[in-house]
């Protein structure tokens, strides 16, 4: 891990709230899929944790959703303008010689990308299962299609794909099993753990060093052990963490 300025190529809107922010870097080699890196907003003290969506050609890839003061400013960061980044941090998902179901929902979606061109390049089969609030806010449909997984989509009111959950989607298809890597909402990672069990989740929790020393993102596992989510995880294995 390391500190980088980076080069913004591109900071756009992809769908209402959800950005799009490509940076010229030279990190790429270094990245595993699943990691992260914690972006230096400018006026802010604490980085803000943002997942490795793609590295290509020299170029990294965050998806994020201007939730907050720090990721609004960070929205209207302008191309041109250079950005303090802070990683690969966290150990990111297993790459298994297996088939695959990635699930994701809203901006837990990005990090499955680079996920899947890792498993499509072992030549396995990909299904990617997303979930939305509504069509408007499906982002990266085309770009799993275009790696030639299989896509389900799933959003709560209906607009496109299954209505109902990623869960509702999967039951729809008839994948009732498999393994599984998935990032999202809390609640939609206690449903996939309720259903699978083969598999591995990717948590979030409010970080400040981002790397293992100060403590502030600790979740207990299933034995009362403290775990840190920048360091040991924030992929952790389906049933390994309190949820
Ligand atoms: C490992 C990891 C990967 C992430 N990947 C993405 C991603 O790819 N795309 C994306 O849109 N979001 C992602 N997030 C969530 C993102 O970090 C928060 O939305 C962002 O930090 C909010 O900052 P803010 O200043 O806008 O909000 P504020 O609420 O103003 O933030 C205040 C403080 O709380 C922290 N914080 C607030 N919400 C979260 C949160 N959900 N998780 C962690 N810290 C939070 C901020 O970093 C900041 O330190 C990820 C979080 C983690 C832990
Ligand atoms: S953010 Fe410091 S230990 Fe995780």
């Amino acid at each position: 891990m390391r500190d980088e300025t980076a080069v913004i190529l591109e900071n756009t809107a992809i769908a209402p709230d959800i950005f799009r922010m490509v940076l010229r870097c030279t990190m790429e080699e270094e990245v595993h899929c699943g990691q992260f890196v914690q972006v230096q907003v400018p006026g802010y003290f604490l980085r803000r944790p943002i997942s490795v969506c793609e590295c290509i050609d020299g170029t990294m890839t965050l998806v994020y959703r201007a939730a907050g003061d720090g990721t609004r400013e960070m929205s209207r960061m302008k191309e041109g303008d250079e950005v303090q980044i802070f990683g690969p941090l966290g150990n990111g998902f297993p790459l298994e010689k297996k088939d695959v179901i990635l699930i994701g929902g809203g901006v837990g979606v990005p990090p499955l990308v680079e996920t899947a061109k890792a498993y499509r390049s072992f030549g396995r089969n990909v299904t990617v299962c997303l979930g939305f609030a509504s069509k408007e806010a499906v982002i990266l449909q085309e770009r799993f299609e275009q790696l030639g997984c299989n896509v389900l989509i799933a959003t709560m009111d209906g607009s496109a794909g299954t209505k109902g959950t990623v869960i509702d989607a999967l039951r729809e298809e008839g994948i009732e099993e498999g393994f599984v890597l998935a990032c999202g909402p809390l609640p939609m990672l206690k449903a996939v753990s309720e259903k699978y069990h083969d598999g591995y989740i990717s948590l979030e929790e409010r970080m400040a060093c981002g790397m293992g020393a100060c403590m502030g993102c600790v979740i207990p596992d299933q034995e009362g052990n403290a775990m840190r989510i920048c360091k040991d995880g924030p992929v952790f294995a389906i049933g390994k963490a309190v949820l």
